[in-house]
């Protein structure tokens, strides 16, 4: 199996906030690995956009040093990033004054696709799209590009968006979720969806619950400052698990389309209930393994905010009532381990005595690392000595199965810009879906903070606070093990 690239159309691709984290980690590297597959033609361009008065030169050797560090070595050829860096220019941009727009303007070019990636705090977002507008810059045609954090609650969210929505259409924003970038999470949609499987069964009639974790072992490490304003609820939650609950959850749309699809995952964050007290965890590392505890990394001795949560949520509608979404994420725990466990219920009546050896079918579906899904399923015990039944994976690992192909997935970011270029918006948050989002985590906020509620402490490398356990335990469940 050969990959097939598909080259994109020619682009500008202008990056507000060019010399910034983002584009320096992600968004540059993930260009000149798209110009390598040969997806990026060499009659597009990138034009970075920042305040610092840097020439052209500077620029193109700023991002052959984020090529150097953020590329893997195989994937680096002094030939191919030489071109590339050809492809760059830069434009010292004042998002808030009259330097730059002028220069903007006049190389702006006819028939090729013209993109704006808002790499820049959320605050700027007005003075940017009002400019481009005022300036002649971006017509009806133009596409621009926004990254979380989408607002930090329902009402910043509605600005943004009409904000926005002053100067673009709907179909010209696109918001990013870097997790619907992800091959793996793409895959849940085929998964679910090419396959006749699993569909009949995926129903609370057949579905005990589901477990969506989402677990790191870094910390906040140096972004205490922007942590503290968010915390787990805000930084993953109400987006990226969100979104992973959505695709699980959601009807079949009726076509692989970007609204049919988005129609469908708004109807599951509208369907959510509201999460009491009861059904929420919040927890925060300590110190350990040599490394500082939260509280070290904030910038607040006494925070509040929680590196780690797990919720019980509810699905109001017919496919889901009774069936509970287990939802957990958190930083500094024992592994990096992303999945999604969906545990069957039992079969109607057994015809086996052997009522211990007994387990649940469980489907895993392993998003990050070692992606890879597995049916845990009953078998006979094999041997003599009657019917005694053992559970065994049904194993597939996607490196094994898809050999080389595997290696050549790209990067969530490498994909997303890619279909910014192609103009499909699928895998992109709609308006009404952020705010929908924002309007389910919004009570559930505002419940712990005029509670003044404290997370509970955990150890570093642990799986996370004692209350966690404690969820699932009361309602007779175990969460997986993280590893
Ligand atoms: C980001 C969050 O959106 O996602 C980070 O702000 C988090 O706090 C990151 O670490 C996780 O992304 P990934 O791709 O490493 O799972």
């Amino acid at each position: 199996m050969v990959s097939r690239v598909i080259p994109v159309d020619p682009f500008d691709l202008v990056i507000f906030g060019g010399t910034g984290d983002l584009a320096r980690r992600k968004i540059l590297p993930g260009l000149y690995r798209r110009f390598e597959a040969g997806q990026m033609t060499a009659d597009s361009r990138i034009i970075g956009a920042a305040r610092g008065d840097l020439t052209e030169d500077a620029f193109r050797a700023l991002v052959a040093e984020s090529i150097a560090e953020f590329v893997p070595k195989a994937r680096q050829d002094k030939a191919v990033i030489g071109a590339f860096l050809q492809r760059l220019h830069y434009i010292a941009i004042d998002a808030k004054g009259d330097g730059g727009w002028a220069q903007l303007k006049e190389v702006q070019r006819d028939g090729v696709v013209k993109a704006f990636y808002f790499s820049v705090a959320p605050a700027l977002f007005g003075d940017i799209a009002e400019r481009l507008k005022s300036h002649g810059i971006a017509g009806r045609d133009a596409r621009v590009v926004v990254e979380k954090p989408f607002g930090r609650d329902l009402a910043s969210a509605r600005a943004l968006n009409e904000t926005l929505r002053q100067h673009f259409k709907e179909d010209q924003i696109y918001r990013i979720d870097h997790y619907l970038g992800k091959e793996t999470v793409q895959n849940l949609m085929a998964v679910r969806f090419a396959n006749i499987l699993f569909e009949p069964l995926w129903k609370a009639e057949y579905i005990d619950h589901v477990q969506i974790t989402v677990a790191e072992t870094v910390g906040v490490e140096g972004r205490g400052a922007y942590y503290d304003t968010s915390g787990a609820m805000r930084d993953m939650v109400q987006n990226h698990l969100m979104q992973l609950l959505c695709l699980i959850a959601m009807e079949p749309p009726y076509h692989f389309d970007p609204d049919a699809v988005r129609d469908e995952k708004l109807k599951v964050i509208r369907a959510l209930d509201p999460v009491g007290p009861d059904a929420i965890v919040r927890g925060q590392y300590l110190a350990g393994g040599g490394q500082g505890g939260y509280l070290d990394d904030s910038e607040n001795p006494d925070s509040r905010t929680e590196s780690y949560i797990a919720l019980k949520a509810h699905i109001s509608n017919w496919r889901w009532k009774g069936t509970p979404f287990y939802l957990r994420t958190g930083k500094r725990l024992r592994a990096r381990a992303s999945e999604i466990a969906v545990t069957f219920k039992e079969p109607p009546h057994s015809i086996f005595d052997d009522a211990e050896g007994w387990r649940e079918n469980v489907l895993v579906i392993r998003l990050q690392p070692n992606e890879g899904m597995n049916l845990m399923m009953m078998i006979k015990e094999p041997g003599p000595g009657g019917m005694r039944l053992m559970q065994v994976p049904l194993d597939m690992s996607f490196a094994d199965a898809l050999g080389a192909d595997h290696e050549e997935v790209p990067d969530a970011y490498e994909r997303l810009i890619m279909d910014v270029i192609r103009g499909n918006q699928t895998l992109f948050m709609r308006g009404d879906e952020v705010e929908a989002a924002w309007a389910w985590a919004d009570p559930i906020i505002a419940g712990w903070e005029t509670r003044a509620d404290r997370p509970q402490a955990y150890d570093a490398g642990s799986s996370g606070p004692e209350d966690a356990l404690m969820l699932l335990h009361r309602d007779g469940r175990r969460w997986r093990e993280i590893r």
